[in-house]
């Protein structure tokens, strides 16, 4: 492997004169200013649109922005290695060096910074305590120590509440948690803060010899509890039981594992939460709508967590190691460069979260944030950390509703990859305590969901402005919020889900109205004549003033804005997703051209308005008037830099496809709302199994289950949005096995190659198959 990069990875003596790539604001870019800490999404927000892969030279880190590239880097753990994860990001001074070697300090891997095959390995063998069932044990721990530290302050009327308890408590948790007795823990604390500044962090030369001393003490004092747990190893405790499974398993949880980890653990279970939560209340106070909306229901709280960890998360930025010359986005990246991903950054990415700047408390993808990373290093105690942040804002949303932010300066440890408020101060009137009027308020307790929130969490309510009738079957819903608030935004080519009378019925239209609007969305239902509860029952029961449920908006079917042409291809009420397109590309002036095709124009939405709006552009074809399009010829010839947008029933598509098969593979993009084939039928599917070659697990799907519950139920991690088939979250790669592919994400080359499928629907063609989990 080549020597990594420290300074400007090009060959300057190669290039005129001032020709140097790195653009002035990649060589000013610096993770240890202030502005970084407080907002990390915000100050590579150019990055993320204008240069989402770029060489920082002040770290000598390659510098990756964009959610899609930062998630292909976790996903391939071979390629980015996890090695340097825990490495200094500054190197330091030689006398530090030689404080910490007087300590014998010998920080190595641990599961975070281990490479394959000896990661999945321990790993495995280390999973048990983190199970739901294992976890549940915690709960009543955690509501006990959330109250007591609220029952101190509750009636002062003003706390800071990082010192009084978001710093404690999950130190408190996690020493329980590792099995670690109590009586350390201040000592503990000023130790994993300088562990904090001595591994991500910037000290300045006089600063690294203090800093040293208290890493070389938190080394020790983890050597010492280690070896006071070895006498006895019973009882609860993640380290106890990490250091019984040595016993049958000692080339996997080796000494230096256990030393190691017994110090970095408690950084990993601690910090990360306790800053997550700190994070979490000053977003949601910061935004009171939010924070009352959770008050007055606290079931929201699960999708509000998530979201807290989406917009505003604990751990901004991750490091990879490069073992061979690879792209990223594009750019060419050599073998042994370091990178920097920052997550933060990810998790406001518009090409993944609508409107994703702000803060929606009910988006319901929220939880594909990359906060906790992501694939075979993903973080272990997600569940563990979302337990304790959802106790924490329960307790203190029932107990404080009526609290504030104080006017206050936040302050952040400089460093890149541990983030939350050092202080958080908030107020309120003792006098309006609700448990000083309702004592019977100091009981209540929801039950903690463990793992992701629920889709149906996150479905919000509307209210019915109008119901404008379009043709004989097709009516335009105009929906604005109940308190008149805005609306989340979406990009063109979004849709909502909507909730048809029942939870268990929902049906997806696109976004037709117009994305500045804020305030109204707007669908247009066609009455589908086999209507079983969906549409019918739009037309039948929906009248304005009602209110409805609905889930999103998300989106599938972006458009690239930065194509140089446009074909948009309507046929009959796929015409919803396309309005919003063709008016997009018009105001953005990119040559395009709209085809519209119906039975008759009587039966086609919105002709007069996109006649007005797109002029001879809009090319209609009436059936009932004899024109029919010929997509043949109109897609004859490949062309550059042509997107071809399409949205219609099935035949149309299928025909678009096979008009489209000389064209690059991503030129055609469709918009399917239907998975082509029905849900689960028991009686007809069969039951296979999977061998996951990381893990070297094997589980067993049976009939009844799709591969991506089969997989849950083994609590491993596969992300997933639409589970239809459609939206291509769920991606697993398979490394052997024949698969009956159920998607419509892949094209037919992806397809014919069978190294990966969509677990939420897709199948085995045989008995058995191995995925690259
Ligand atoms: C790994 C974040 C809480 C234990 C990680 C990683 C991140 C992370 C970014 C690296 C993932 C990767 O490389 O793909 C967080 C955040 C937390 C949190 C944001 C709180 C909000 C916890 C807790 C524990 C924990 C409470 C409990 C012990 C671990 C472990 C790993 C890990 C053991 C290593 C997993 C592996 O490499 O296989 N965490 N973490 N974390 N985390 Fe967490
Ligand atoms: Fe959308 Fe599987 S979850 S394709």
């Amino acid at each position: 492997m080549k020597t990594p990069a420290t300074s400007c990875p090009i060959d300057h003596a190669a290039l005129k004169a001032g020709a140097c790539p790195v653009s002035p604001r990649a060589a000013a870019f610096d993770p240890f200013e202030d502005a970084y800490q407080q907002d990390p999404p915000e100050y590579v927000r150019w990055a993320r649109e204008e240069e989402p892969v770029f060489f920082s030279p002040k770290l000598g880190y390659w510098v990756i922005t964009r959610y899609d590239d930062i998630k292909a880097v976790f996903r391939d753990n071979i390629t980015f290695s996890p090695s340097i994860a825990l490495e200094k990001i500054i190197p330091t001074s030689d006398e530090a060096n030689a404080v910490l070697a007087s300590y014998s300090y010998a920080m190595n891997r641990t599961l975070v910074n281990e490479d394959e095959p000896a990661h999945m390995a321990r790993r495995r063998v280390l999973m048990e305590p983190f199970t739901p069932e294992a976890l549940r044990h915690h709960e009543p721990m955690v509501r006990r120590l959330a109250r007591e530290y609220v029952d101190r302050f509750i009636d002062d009327g003003r706390a800071d509440l990082v010192d009084q308890m978001l710093w404690e408590v999950p130190l408190t948790v996690a020493l329980h948690f590792l099995g670690i007795p109590e009586e350390d823990m201040d000592l503990l604390r000023q130790y994993s803060i300088a562990h904090t500044v001595n591994t991500w962090g910037r000290p300045k030369p006089e600063e690294q010899v203090r800093v040293a001393h208290a890493v070389g003490n938190f080394w020790q004092l983890a050597g010492k509890i280690l070896d006071k747990m070895r006498k006895d190893p019973s009882g609860p405790g993640w380290m106890k039981y990490g250091i019984r499974k040595q016993a049958d398993y000692p080339e996997v949880v080796t000494d230096s594992y256990l030393h190691s980890m017994m110090m970095a653990g408690i950084v990993a279970a601690h910090e990360t939460t306790a800053n997550a939560t700190a994070n979490a209340l000053k977003l949601l106070l910061q935004h009171p709508s939010a924070w009352r909306e959770i008050c007055e229901d606290p079931s929201l709280i699960p999708n509000a967590v998530e979201e807290c960890l989406r917009h505003n998360g604990s751990v901004p930025a991750w490091r990879r190691l490069v073992t061979r010359d690879v792209k990223i986005g594009g750019i060419d990246i050599p073998a042994g460069s370091k990178l920097l991903m920052v997550m933060a950054s990810a998790n406001h990415d518009q090409r993944h979260f609508e409107d994703a700047d702000a803060l929606d408390i009910r988006r319901d993808n929220s939880s594909d944030h990359l906060t906790f990373g992501y694939g075979s290093h993903q973080c272990m105690g997600k569940n563990l950390a979302r337990m304790e942040m959802q106790i924490f804002l329960e307790e203190l949303s029932r107990r404080l509703p009526h609290m504030r932010l104080c006017e206050q300066t936040f302050t952040y440890l400089p460093n890149t990859s541990f983030r939350g408020p050092e202080h958080l101060w908030v107020e309120w009137d003792p006098l309006q305590n609700p448990e000083r009027r309702n004592r019977a308020l100091l009981a209540h307790a929801l039950p903690v969901r463990i793992g992701e929130p629920s889709a149906h969490a996150a479905s919000r309510s509307v209210v019915v402005e109008s119901v404008t009738r379009l043709t004989d079957d097709i009516l335009r819903l105009r929906l604005k919020s109940p308190d008149g608030r805005a609306l989340p935004r979406w990009m063109p080519g979004a849709h909502i889900d909507v909730e048809c009378g029942h939870p268990d019925v929902s049906r997806q239209y696109s976004l037709c109205g117009d994305p500045d609007d804020a305030q109204t969305l707007e669908i247009a239902v066609l009455r589908d004549p086999h209507s079983r509860g969906g549409s019918g029952w739009i037309h039948d029961n929906v009248r304005p003033g009602d209110r409805l449920k609905i889930r999103g908006p998300r989106n599938h079917f972006r458009f690239d804005e930065s194509a140089r042409r446009a074909i948009f291809i309507a046929g009959g009420i796929g015409i919803t997703p396309i309005i919003a397109m063709a008016r997009r590309a018009r105001a953005l002036g990119i040559d395009y051209e709209l085809h519209y095709s119906g039975r008759s124009r009587r039966s086609m939405a919105c002709l007069d308005e996109l006649s007005a709006l797109h002029g001879d552009r809009l090319r209609i074809y009436a059936g009932d008037e004899g024109r029919r399009a010929d997509y043949a010829a109109l897609l004859a010839s490949p062309a550059d830099g042509t997107r071809i947008y399409a949205c219609g029933p099935t035949r149309l598509l299928e025909a678009l496809e096979h008009c489209c098969a000389a064209w690059p593979e991503d030129a055609l993009r469709i918009e399917h709302f239907h998975a082509t084939r029905g849900s689960l039928d028991p009686a007809k599917e069969r039951a296979f199994e999977v061998e996951l070659k990381d893990s070297g697990i094997v589980v067993q799907v049976p009939p009844d289950q799709t591969l991506l519950a089969a997989l849950r139920g083994a609590n491993i991690d596969v992300q997933s949005d639409c589970g239809e088939g459609l939206c291509g979250s769920c991606e697993v790669r398979v490394l052997a096995g024949r698969i009956d592919h159920r998607d419509v994400v892949l094209t037919r080359a992806e397809r014919d190659a069978n190294n990966k499928m969509m677990a939420c629907c897709s199948r085995a063609a045989c008995g058995r198959l191995v995925l690259e989990l």
